[in-house]
């Protein structure tokens, strides 16, 4: 039939090694663990979520029924571990996980499902296999609480069963936390039942740029989606079982035209607006009316009724002053205040929103952007201009995510060359995302406490559909999840487990870059990017914080 054969499959050449995020510490084992139909699975009944989840996710690919019963495969409860932290500790005659808490057993149960044949993390039977381990004690715990990734479901929907896919891609990869993008100005994605117009408008869009925005293509096609309040719901409780914490974004006051068009009078102009149909920043932001105000306080009621993570988004990014500066009303509120600025007026702002979520046991999370107008108290500083922000932030007494967008901005192209699909930004290849350290230089000791770790970003204005966004986050994510868990920092032995790896993503069906380039079907010679090199970005980073003094 023509078909070439495949690479030597190093998963059978040896002692595997080959997990991803490699753990904090391995060592290997004589013998293995061979899995039969009569192998018990059992549990401590506080970790029998963990358990749960390792029956439902092994017995349709295997088969094994895992009965319940002692011997055989055993999650422990112990005193003393993290609350993430495990010990796995595989013998020919059984299968220990240790942990102290249920998140801890779930890493435990991840890690027990990579030492297994890639086969199994399909989702059906392949055919008759020996279901084995090899004998290997591991000890494994986080670098960091805060494993994140962005995802933008505003500029591109992301349907409901693709996002429950890409938490478990997460977990897969031991992160924990999911920050999503929800609304912004090319469209809103969340149910709000007080104010029905910001999904029936402010969903979607007429049409969307084909490539980037000089270009000024456009595909003449209709482009939406939301989530429900029930969908929500079940993505949130999904999440939860699998330890990833969702951290919703609603961004304010810029990136908001989709809520304008819904409702014109959130805005600055008298002219109605339609959902926006161009990438870039925007000049609509919302007015800084009381009804503005209280509009968003009760879109964020309902947000937290939702969402009952400790942290909420409240955005704060890019937000051009242009219409305030020239806004009768908003001029007017400076005078009154006492404000020196537009900028002063932006914290002015968003401080009714943060220690609004305060009030109520949440945490503020915000753009650093914030930084320009001073940082309202409490805001956790979500740093995506680079180490200045994240230091400025850090000193000035803030937690703080970092997200350098020259780093771990995973819409950035893969590679150099016009084959990548639309290729935007400065290169972000696999081997920098794995050596990406989340720690800016220069904190001391006490200051990098204040570091609660990192999250990649998948913005999608160039990411039109599930496929292009596992190209886009396959494997580099897998090489984020190792430079959160463990900091591990041998490429070629990253590299050697990859190949490994890259089965089990297959058996997954995700459509990850291969190390070579796109397949043929993975380009885009319709969307024209905007490639640009590292000098270019980073000289752009040095005039977008120019005004911040460290
Ligand atoms: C951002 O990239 N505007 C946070």
């Amino acid at each position: 039939m023509g078909r070439r054969a495949r690479p030597r499959d190093p998963y059978r050449a040896g002692p595997v090694n080959a997990t991803i995020p490699a753990p904090a510490r391995r060592t290997p084992g004589e013998g293995r663990f061979t899995f039969t139909a009569t192998t018990p699975l059992s549990a401590d009944p506080a970790l029998a979520g963990a358990a749960q989840w390792l029956r439902g996710a092994l017995t349709p690919a295997t088969g094994l029924p895992l009965p319940e019963g002692p011997g055989g495969v055993e999650l422990r409860l112990v005193a003393g571990l993290g609350p993430e932290e495990y010990r796995l500790t595989a013998t020919s005659g059984s299968v220990l996980i240790e942990a102290t808490g249920p998140a801890g057993a779930f890493y435990g149960a991840q890690t027990l499902r990579q030492l297994l044949d890639p086969a199994a993390f399909r989702a059906g039977r392949t055919g008759d296999r020996a279901w084995s381990i090899p004998a290997v004690e591991i000890a494994d715990a986080p670098q960091y609480g805060w494993r994140g990734c962005l995802i933008d479901v505003a500029r591109h929907f992301l349907p409901k069963n693709d996002l429950l896919r890409y938490i478990d891609l997460l977990a897969a990869h031991k992160l924990n936390v999911l920050h999503l993008h929800l609304t912004d100005d090319q469209g809103w994605r969340l149910e709000i039942r007080k104010y029905p117009r910001l999904t029936e408008v402010g969903a979607w869009r007429r049409e969307s740029p084909v490539g980037a925005a000089r270009h000024q293509r456009f595909d003449g096609r209709p482009h939406g989606g939301f989530y429900s309040q029930d969908d929500i719901r079940e993505i949130v409780s999904y999440a939860a079982d699998r330890f990833v914490t969702i951290v919703p974004e609603i961004d304010l006051p810029g990136h908001t035209q989709a809520a304008i068009a819904a409702y014109p009078e959130l805005g600055n102009l008298d002219e109605r607006l339609p959902v926006r149909t161009e990438w870039g920043v925007g000049e609509n932001v919302l007015n800084v009316a009381d009804a503005t105000i209280a509009f968003f306080t009760d879109v964020l009621d309902e947000v937290l009724e939702l969402f009952p993570g400790r942290y909420v988004c409240v955005g704060g990014d890019e937000v051009p002053k242009t219409q305030w500066n020239e806004s009768v009303p908003a001029k007017e509120r400076i005078r009154e205040l006492g404000l020196h600025d537009a900028d002063e007026l932006q914290s002015w702002l968003m401080r009714h929103f943060t220690d609004y979520l305060l009030a109520r046991g949440r945490s503020p999370l915000g753009w650093d952007e914030l930084l320009e107008g001073g940082l309202p108290p409490g805001v956790t500083v979500a740093a995506w201009r680079g180490d200045k922000c994240a230091v400025l932030a850090v000193r000035a007494g803030h937690d703080v995510v970092v997200s350098p967008f020259s780093e771990t901005y995973l819409d950035f192209r893969q590679a150099d060359g016009d084959q990548e699909p639309v290729p935007i930004g400065s290169v972000t290849s696999l081997r920098a995302v794995h050596a990406f350290d989340p720690v800016p230089g220069g904190l001391g000791d006490e200051e990098r406490g204040r570091i609660l770790g990192a999250q990649a970003a998948l913005w999608t204005e160039h990411i039109d559909s599930p496929r292009l966004l596992d190209y886009m986050a396959f494997p580099r994510l897998a090489a984020f999840a190792e430079a959160m868990w463990s900091g591990a920092r041998d490429f070629e032995d990253f590299l050697a487990r990859l190949a490994v790896h890259e089965r089990r993503l297959d058996a997954l069906g995700v459509e990850y870059r291969p190390a070579g380039g796109p397949h043929p079907w993975q380009r885009r010679p319709d969307a024209p990017g905007h490639p640009r090199t590292r000098a270019e970005i980073d000289a752009q980073l040095a005039r977008w914080t120019s005004s911040l003094r460290l």
